[in-house]
Order: C-alpha cells, then sequence, then structure tokens
C-alpha cells in the first residue's frame, strides 16, 4: 500500500516536473527568440539596410550582412560608452558586430553582460573588445553609413571612417 502511495507520488512529481521543465523551456526559447529576432531591414546588391528607430535599450537584433551574422544592440546607459567602437544613431548608442569570434571563428553569445565563446572560453565586452582568452583582438565593425534612424550596411560613410582610423 505504501509503496503504491510513493510510486504515485513519484508519477506526480515527474509530471509536475515536465510541465515545469516545458514551461521553463518554452520562456527560455520565447527570451531567445526575442533576443535573436531580425530587425526590419532590405538587403539590396551587397548592402543591408537596417531601421533601427523602434529598438529598446538592451535590445538586440541580427541581420546577415554579405553571408555574415552581424549583430546589432541598443546599448542601455548601464553599458559602459566607448566612443572608438559605439554606432551613434540619431543620438543613441548601438553596438555593431560581425559576430564571430576572432579567435577560430565561433559564434559568441550574449550573456547579458558579455558575449562568450564557448569554444575556447573568449570573452568580449558590450562593445565587442576581447577581455580574455584567446581572442586577439575585438570583433569587426561592419562598415556601415547612416541615414537618420537607418544603418546602411556595406556603405562607408563619415562614422565608420573615424572608427576605423580609431581602430587602425
Ligand atoms: S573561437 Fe572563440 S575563443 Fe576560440
Amino acid at each position: 500500500m505504501a509503496d503504491c502511495k510513493r510510486r504515485a507520488f513519484f508519477k506526480g512529481a515527474g509530471a509536475a516536473l515536465g510541465i515545469t521543465a516545458t514551461v521553463g523551456g518554452g520562456a527560455a526559447l520565447y527570451g531567445m527568440k526575442r533576443a535573436w529576432d531580425p530587425l526590419p531591414s532590405v538587403v539590396a546588391a551587397g548592402v543591408t539596410t537596417v531601421e533601427t528607430g523602434a529598438m529598446g535599450a538592451g535590445e538586440i537584433g541580427r541581420v546577415e550582412f554579405r553571408g555574415q551574422p552581424v549583430l546589432i544592440m541598443k546599448k542601455t546607459s548601464e553599458m559602459k560608452p566607448n566612443d572608438n567602437r559605439d554606432v551613434i544613431v540619431n543620438g543613441e548608442r548601438f553596438t555593431v558586430i560581425i559576430l564571430i569570434c576572432t579567435h577560430l571563428g565561433c559564434i559568441p553569445a550574449w550573456t547579458g553582460e558579455i558575449f562568450k565563446c564557448a569554444c575556447h572560453g573568449g570573452e568580449f565586452d558590450s562593445s565587442g573588445v576581447n577581455t580574455f582568452g584567446p581572442p586577439p583582438r575585438p570583433m569587426v565593425i561592419p562598415p556601415f553609413k547612416i541615414d537618420g534612424t537607418k544603418l546602411v550596411l556595406g556603405k562607408e560613410g563619415p562614422e565608420y571612417a573615424k572608427l576605423k582610423q580609431a581602430n587602425s
């Protein structure tokens, strides 16, 4: 009898755990999807135009630019500004990087504070600057031009030339 009760308890607990895991997994997937939703963008002749106007602080979007993953993150006031790396669009600071680790080419993940590369433990700050581990240099800022609240990847505007010079 006691054995039957124990079995029933474990069965119930197992079902409850299953439900919790499903809900938790669903929430994590939803969060991941929100963080990685593609930004509204238009691709034409090697140029990708991205609308940043509706992005909230801390929001992350991605676009594909010439076959490479580009991450665009609107910085929050808690994130350290970096005048040599930040892309200023309509007075707001953005991190715009080709999301490829400069060590051996893995794709780092944003943890909420840093970019962490799972392959060999490399770390980058919120501006994409290497801070720990084997990556030898910051992640690359793709060529861009600013047009109002739009970021035009693939055209080199004066803002890009300034950052390029600061990083050379
Ligand atoms: S590929 Fe990123 S640390 Fe090695």
